[in-house]
């Protein structure tokens, strides 16, 4: 059983998504064990909360400095013991002993199709109006490893959204998330919780 750690900042619906996906079977052999947000108001955790997962803030706020929050947090992380950590729009810098201690372990959706539109300062609606400023036909998800960069982590799963007239940034993050995220984040963890995913040389490889 894949024990699985959710890290959120925001309104969950990623979260949702692989709560849903496991609740319907269509993520296997996996337990959600718990949820950290840095953002004690972030609505993902009252959805924890609502499906009896364990779920705590630990918030940069409340350290005095930023060495002191990275321990704090790699500690609550390890009380967890996950297999997996995914990340459902945690918009904070995971620290880097956390990355090496998980290294192939920490998974993150990204809403563009890297290496499109990601990277520092692309984030939330910022990514969906320079696709829009751009013009491109084609945007996107993509399900990656978390590695020391911003969004450079080995791909695991991309999935294509089209752009359609009149699309703002809100009604296009929210297609996005419909028909991408949604569906690739609750997908890479059915993979990996049944050992179809493999990192060779930072490539992904797929078992069908
Ligand atoms: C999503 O747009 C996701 O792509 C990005 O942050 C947002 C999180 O949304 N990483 P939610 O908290 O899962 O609703």
């Amino acid at each position: 059983m894949l024990r699985v750690l959710v890290m959120v900042s925001g309104g969950g619906t990623n979260l949702q998504a692989i709560i849903d996906a496991v609740n319907s079977r269509q993520i296997t052999n996996t337990e959600i064990v718990g949820v950290i947000s840095n953002n004690r108001s972030a609505y993902a955790l009252e959805r924890a909360e609502h499906h009896g997962i364990p779920a705590c803030c630990v918030s940069p706020k409340d350290y005095e400095n930023r060495e002191v929050f990275n321990e704090k947090l790699l500690e609550k992380v390890d009380e967890y013991d996950p297999d997996l950590i995914a990340l459902a729009g945690f918009l904070v810098v995971i620290p880097p002993a956390m990355i090496e201690k998980y290294r192939n372990r920490i998974i993150n959706i990204h809403p563009s199709l890297i290496p499109s539109f990601c990277g520092t300062g692309y984030y939330g609606l910022k990514v969906h109006e320079a696709a829009l400023a751009r013009g491109v036909k084609v945007v996107g998800a993509t399900v990656h490893f978390v590695d020391e960069g911003t969004d450079t982590g080995p791909i695991i799963l991309q999935k294509a959204v089209a752009v359609e007239d009149g699309d703002t940034p809100e009604v296009l993050q929210r297609r996005v998330m419909e028909q991408a995220e949604w569906i690739i984040l609750p997908k890479a963890i059915d993979l990996i919780a049944n050992g179809k995913v493999n990192v060779t040389d930072g490539k992904v490889s797929v078992a069908k």
